[in-house]
């Protein structure tokens, strides 16, 4: 399949490779919807930087192999883009009854209350992230790490963009009401919260942002994976290209838990401490014990298991066989890509005990794509792991049980130990704060979190950087804070 390559307009108000330009209509709704977006952006994107001058990357194209530009911007005047991947001419939808039939390039009527709903919600995630990381920046252990929050927050702002884009071209009014909810929801309020439990949680400080970016954004690279099956194709497309971007937000949160490992297995050995349990003594030393680190991958992982929803879903069979959501690499998968005769083995609990059991595999397709995201998890720790291996520390990070502390699902009223044993109600009670970060852990955690902002310099509890952004030095300013 030959690919178009649409160059990116930068002459108009709203960037993008979608020939705004051509569509004054369209152009219009987006040009109304951009002063809302700002105002919202000033309200509550990050804090106190908004007159900083950061050294971000800008999508300047959708070539994969250069699509970004780098240099110093102040973020409300980012140029947050709308961009799609490029066509592929001939594409076909990939999956379900319509598999093999031309992919939509109009929302087919019969499947528009669908697509409108996923796309709202995947839409309404993105500014929830800004929101829960909006103090971040007050306490950053270095300036690249205050730049990279940053990268990611500009780029979950490009995010909505990319959805408000859909729902403006595609849905008409209530496309357009969508577009304007998403403005008004706020992560964590009461009366008007974002709409997935996660996306309310707090990330109050860099323990919680790095496990959010590895777990929590890595649910939102899953959930984008099936939906660049979709047969909705600007909607295949926009999530294709998203996912060039949201490479680098797995990577901060994957390298920052690294270089907190890194950090701690160094001071313990410096002071001579081998026992990694030994709490107090790891943390007259600054830095973060290994076993709250663990309570916090409990805690973090949870949560994001959640977001895939109950294991059995009709509601997902329904979007893979209206072609509309598909399973991760789909293309790649050896099979009819209906899958009205097969089955997936999903775990279950039969006479008190866990099972794997053949499910119809149409309504399996959470419970798989949630297997593919915790295959790509156990790689996470097992990197981890081998920074603590490396230092001789006797220690294991380990995913908990995906039955642990589960809210959504056939595990949501039962208890379950990160090891995968079933407890009753008084032993979850009595040993769930063991499992958990504990308030004093979030106290200990907060009370490290004092901001570095020399160039070059990096708070005590974590490790330098080693990768740097787009080759710069290791003094380099990432971050003008005056402007
Ligand atoms: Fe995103
Ligand atoms: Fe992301």
């Amino acid at each position: 399949m030959s690919a178009v390559l649409d160059a990116v307009d930068y002459d108009t108000k709203i960037p993008n490779n979608v020939g705004l330009s051509k569509d004054r209509k369209l152009q219009r709704a987006l040009e109304k919807w951009h002063p809302g977006f700002i105002d919202w952006w000033l309200d509550m994107g990050p804090e106190g930087f908004m007159d900083s001058e950061v050294y971000l990357r800008t999508a300047v194209g959708v070539d994969p192999k250069g699509w970004a530009q780098f240099g110093f911007v102040k973020m409300p005047e980012y140029r947050w883009g709308i961009l799609m991947a490029p066509k592929e001419e001939g594409r076909v939808i990939p999956h379900g009854d319509h598999k093999g039939e031309p992919a939509w390039q109009e929302v087919p009527g019969e499947h528009r209350a669908l697509l409108r709903r996923l796309i709202t919600i995947q839409g309404d995630t993105e500014p929830a992230s800004v929101e829960q990381q909006r103090l971040l920046g007050k306490t950053a252990p270095s300036l690249y790490d205050l730049r990279n929050v940053f990268q990611v927050n500009v780029e979950e702002g490009r995010h909505l963009w990319a959805m408000v884009y859909l729902l403006q071209a595609h849905f008409g009014r209530d496309g357009r009401e969508e577009a304007d909810e998403l403005l008004k929801r706020r992560s964590g309020n009461d009366d008007t919260p974002r709409i997935l439990g996660a996306f309310n949680e707090k990330t109050d400080h860099w323990v919680s942002f790095f496990m959010f970016t590895t777990f929590t954004d890595r649910d939102g690279k899953y959930q984008l994976e099936s939906l660049a099956q979709s047969g909705f194709d600007p909607l295949a497309r926009t999530c294709r290209f998203m996912l060039t971007e949201e490479a680098h937000h797995m990577f901060v949160g994957e390298d920052g838990v690294k270089r907190i490992i890194q950090r701690t297995v160094d001071a313990m050995n410096e002071a001579g401490i081998s026992d990694p349990t030994d709490v107090e003594k790891v943390r007259n030393l600054g830095v973060i014990a290994l076993p709250l680190l663990q309570r916090f991958v409990n805690f973090h992982f949870s949560v994001s298991a959640d977001l895939f929803g109950s294991e059995l879903s009709t509601n997902a069979a329904n979007a893979f066989t209206a072609g509309v959501k598909g399973r991760y690499k789909e293309a790649d998968l050896k099979d009819d890509h209906q899958l009205h005769n097969d089955t997936y083995p999903v775990l279950e609990i039969v006479d008190g005990e866990f099972k794997w059991v053949d499910e119809p595999a149409l309504q399996s397709l959470n419970a798989r794509l949630r297997d593919d995201y915790i295959s790509e998890c156990e790689g996470v720790l097992r990197r981890w792991n081998k920074v603590i291996e490396k230092s001789g520390i006797e220690f294991q990070l380990k995913l908990p049980h995906q039955a642990f502390r589960r809210q959504v699902g056939h595990f949501a009223d039962v208890h379950v130990s990160p090891e995968g044993e079933l407890l009753s109600a008084a032993d979850w009670a009595a040993q769930e704060d063991s499992y958990l970060p504990s308030d004093e852990d979030h106290e200990y955690v907060t009370a490290l979190m004092q901001p570095v902002y020399e160039p070059g310099q990096f708070a005590n509890w974590i490790a330098p950087a080693r990768v740097p952004i787009d080759k710069q030095p290791g003094d380099f300013e990432y971050v003008k804070i005056e402007g």
